[in-house]
């Protein structure tokens, strides 16, 4: 059993690493073995636009430090994808990695999207923003969920949206910690 984390946030000790670090140890709780990926830590390109896997189903033209990430999401049993609120959506870094899994979604017969990516597995999303609101960046916090998990057949599991982060660290919340492994030990227990 293999959980993999993608996570978006350039901080370490950041709220989006620490939820997710919680959420990993869950995942271990349960048995699983787990790996984090920081985007900001690797040599990360962005889509090169060569439409490639419009014809080379699955498979990314594109060669850097997360193409391997690219395959391990065909063969994880359950992944977590994580972000900070930047300039009111997602980061950067996990823009570069959405576009790139344009690969994962190949042609169908329609004219449609099908998946790369094997039925059964399990999904947790993790966002952190300074604003108080929770519904403040709903629309962006949906696209990603979308583009991300269930586009992709993953079964959501559960997600944090971890508000007002200046007043209340995600370090300093027993409830957000403990809400975090519950889901990292559902990503293991869910598989199907
Ligand atoms: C460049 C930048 C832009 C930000 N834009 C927003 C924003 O639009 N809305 C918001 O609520 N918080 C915004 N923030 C605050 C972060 O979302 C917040 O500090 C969050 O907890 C950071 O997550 P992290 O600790 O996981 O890195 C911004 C922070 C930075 C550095």
């Amino acid at each position: 059993m293999h959980i993999l984390a993608i996570n978006g946030s350039p901080r370490k000790q950041g709220n989006t690493s620490i939820i997710i670090r919680e959420m990993l140890e869950g995942a271990k709780s349960a048995g699983a073995e787990t790996t984090e990926v920081r985007l900001h830590d690797i040599h990360l390109k962005g889509c090169m636009g060569c439409l490639s896997c419009r014809t080379d189903h699955g498979r990314c033209k594109q060669k850097d430090d997360l193409s391997p990430y690219l395959e391990a999401m065909k063969t994880c049993d359950g992944l977590i994808v994580g972000s900070p609120i930047y300039m009111y959506h997602i980061s950067g870094q996990i823009k570069m990695f959405v576009d790139r899994t344009y690969s994962l979604y190949p042609p169908d017969e329609k004219g449609g999207y099908g998946t790369a990516i094997p039925p059964g597995k399990t999904y947790a999303l993790v966002t952190s923003q300074g604003h108080p609101e929770p519904e403040q960046y709903k629309r962006p916090i949906r696209w990603l969920a979308g583009m991300t998990g269930s586009g992709f057949g993953y079964t959501e599991v559960g997600r944090i949206v971890h508000v007002d982060s200046h007043a209340n660290p995600a370090k300093n919340d027993p409830k957000i910690l403990e809400e975090a492994r519950r889901i990292g030990r559902l990503l293991v227990t869910q598989r199907k």
